[in-house]
């Protein structure tokens, strides 16, 4: 049992799911990657947590970076431009990069980054995305490890937010609709 936040209305994935699925992907990107050493590139804010969980399970020399893009402000619906708002410190030219994101939704994100990596020279792009959403428009990305398909509504926790919000829940669960819909 796990107390429920009061804006949530109901649980998806308990903490509990959230790390025997890391686990398991860890396991596979380890297994597939055998003598490699990989650049893991967490997109903030939304991203830092399952990165952080990630890299704890993949058994293979790696280094951590950070890129900041947002596209979503506030709002529940992404504003359809992608900024960057923070670059990353490593060269990416050479490397064999694993993207980590917390979620894949319209696509738009994930569909500029691997756009703009591509252009720095990477040997390899690969996709971690802990949740693929069931929706009819969504862009055709590659996404070699996806942690679970969620339905389409407007989740948080875990990493995801509402303004902010509820980054620090330890379980990903459906926001009431009362709570932006005021
Ligand atoms: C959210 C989420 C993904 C992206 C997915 O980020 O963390 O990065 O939206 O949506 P898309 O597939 O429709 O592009 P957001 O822009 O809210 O920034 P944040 O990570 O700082 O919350
Ligand atoms: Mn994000
Ligand atoms: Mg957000």
């Amino acid at each position: 049992f796990q107390d429920i936040h009061e804006d949530v209305d109901r649980i998806l994935f308990t903490e509990e799911d959230l790390h025997n699925r890391i686990c398991e992907m860890g396991r596979q990107i380890t297994a597939d990657h055998e003598g490699e050493s990989l650049l893991v590139i967490s997109v903030l804010r939304g991203a830092a947590i399952f990165m952080a969980d990630l890299v704890r399970e993949i058994e293979l020399p790696l280094e951590m970076d950070y890129m900041a893009i947002s596209s979503y402000g506030n709002g529940v619906k992404s504003s359809g431009i992608v900024r960057i708002l923070k670059d990353l410190t490593s060269s990416v030219e050479g490397r064999h990069v694993l993207i980590a994101e917390d979620i894949l939704d319209s696509g738009l994100t994930l569909s500029y980054l691997i756009r703009n990596l591509q252009a720095r020279n990477p040997a390899s792009i690969e996709v971690a995305t802990l949740l693929r959403k069931k929706t009819l428009q969504q862009a055709k990305i590659d996404c070699r490890y996806v942690g679970f398909e969620c339905p389409d509504e407007f989740i948080v926790g875990y990493g995801l937010d509402y303004a902010e919000r509820y980054r620090n829940l330890p379980y990903i669960g459906v926001l009431k609709k009362s709570v932006y819909e005021k």
